[in-house]
């Protein structure tokens, strides 16, 4: 038998409670945050859309893994087993751990980074940039056109485009180039998958110019689940050949574990290079630990080593992408606009559409994150001009190109009366949205303002 519905492939052994919440509480709890979903207490949420970093289920295998973990400072039964799952996935020669995807990004790129340095990537992730920025170095973002159409389809909106690559390398020159940065799936540019033909491209050009490759891989398995729905010649390769694959084409990767390899703490550095690999382990070394835990507890080795194995499973790939898509089907058929084709670990929604009344300078993602609050106890994410918005010399704002709202979801935490529940939300939200008002900024850090920022209603 066909069945209609994709079933979340577990049970659920452990609970944790949510607490539930008024209108008129949350009215106030948002108040008392300044109005900025960042400010509030986890306790205040009902439904936290926002990260898919750190924030997922762990397996009752993770969790069995975690007594079995391994504590020794040097070359822990955990750390050889994390280790091998990640030789075996990823096929190169040498790994470090480390706590999170960023100190894997600050050894590689505050290594091979610095001024006069350009970094090309399909879009830096914030951490990414932030990194290479922080080295004194240019990076530069060239997704493929239709990165920026909300509402066109394609089926790689992830895609780099290659004859700006080109340019690019040509432009600074090979020797000028840091390395070129594939994210997959691309994060800040709506979760969407890239193909495996754009991969192979962009890996004969760096190879054509002698341009180290390197892959963002925290949601690698995401991506593989795509490329075999939607690239013929992968139809019948496993999840797990597609990545394999893919790795293969670059010269090393960077990887948030919090993401794809269902823990909630972790990352790693992989590297071919033994060159570049030893001098990245100096100064593992000296900030974040020794080379066989990187910062990690035996126990988050363990997790990680199995979550990498269990990401791969086909039942859950299918889960994950189907249920990321029905949330995002259900809002296209309340007329809510998105970023379509909805993409692996988040639905984003185009603020700027659905609030067409409220200028940018008055943050339409920021208005919408708060009555998806208000009304709902909701948690996301604005990703627009309060994130990424600059201010020009005469004091006006030059807005980010898109007014977005992110809701991430976590892996294996939310079950489908959960997502029923946003889709409710949002068809009460949709009913009086000319009546929403815009924000102004009252307080603000002078970088990050997103984290921290204050705000009041436009009166
Ligand atoms: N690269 C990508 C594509 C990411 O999405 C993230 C984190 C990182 C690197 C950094 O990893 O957090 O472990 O240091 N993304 C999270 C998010 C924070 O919410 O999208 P980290």
């Amino acid at each position: 038998m066909h069945h209609k519905v994709t079933i979340e492939p577990f049970r659920i052994k452990v609970v944790e409670q949510i607490k539930m919440t008024t209108d008129e509480e949350r009215i106030n709890f948002i108040k008392n945050a300044h109005y900025n979903p960042f400010l509030l207490t986890a306790e205040e949420v009902i439904i936290d859309l926002l990260t898919d970093s750190g924030t997922s289920a762990m397996s009752a295998e993770q969790w069995a893994g975690i007594m079995r973990g391994d504590e020794s400072y040097a070359g822990a039964r955990s750390w050889i087993r994390m280790r091998d799952a990640i030789l075996d996935m990823t096929g190169y020669k040498y790994v470090l751990p480390t706590h999170q995807g960023r100190a894997a990004e600050h050894l590689l790129y505050g290594n091979i980074g610095g001024p006069g340095k350009v970094f090309i990537s399909n879009t830096h992730f914030d951490t990414t940039r932030a990194n290479i920025e922080y080295s004194g170095a240019t990076a530069i973002d060239i997704a493929i056109e239709e990165a920026h159409q909300p509402e066109v389809y394609h089926p790689f909106k992830g895609d780099m485009d290659l004859i700006k690559l080109r340019n690019e390398i040509e432009k600074n020159g090979a020797e000028n180039i840091g390395a070129v940065i594939l994210t997959v799936t691309n994060n800040s540019g709506g979760g969407q998958p890239v193909s495996m033909q754009n991969a192979k491209d962009i890996s004969l050009i760096c190879k054509e110019y002698g341009v180290l490759f390197i892959l963002d891989s925290c949601r690698i398995a995401e991506n593989a689940y795509f490329i075999k729905d939607r690239e013929e010649a992968y139809k019948d390769k496993s999840y797990k050949e597609i990545a394999r694959e893919m790795f293969g084409l670059a010269d090393g990767t960077v990887m948030s574990a919090k993401k794809d390899a269902i823990v909630n703490m972790g990352g790693f550095l992989a590297l071919n290079d033994e060159k570049l690999f030893n001098s990245c382990r100096t100064v593992l070394i000296i900030t974040e630990g020794y080379s066989t835990y990187g910062g990690l507890s035996g126990r988050d080795m363990e997790a990680i080593a199995i979550g990498l194995k269990e990401v791969f499973e086909p039942d859950y790939l299918h889960y994950r992408i189907t249920s990321t898509t029905y949330l995002g089907d259900k809002l296209f058929e309340l007329g809510v606009p998105t970023i379509r084709p909805i993409g692996g670990h988040a639905v984003y929604v185009d603020a700027k559409a659905f609030y067409p009344h409220i200028p940018v300078e008055q943050f339409p993602g920021q208005a919408l994150a708060i009555e998806l609050y208000k009304l709902g106890g909701i948690r996301a994410c604005e990703i627009g001009s309060v994130m990424f918005g600059k201010t020009a010399e005469d004091g006006s704002l030059i807005p980010s190109n898109m007014e977005l709202v992110r809701m991430a979801i976590p892996r294996r935490v939310y079950t489908q009366s959960h997502i029923d529940y946003v889709v409710e939300v949002f068809a009460e939200l949709r009913k009086n949205k000319e009546a929403v008002k815009g924000y102004k900024i009252v307080e603000e850090p002078p970088f990050l303002r997103h984290f921290t920022a204050h705000f009041e209603p436009v009166s």
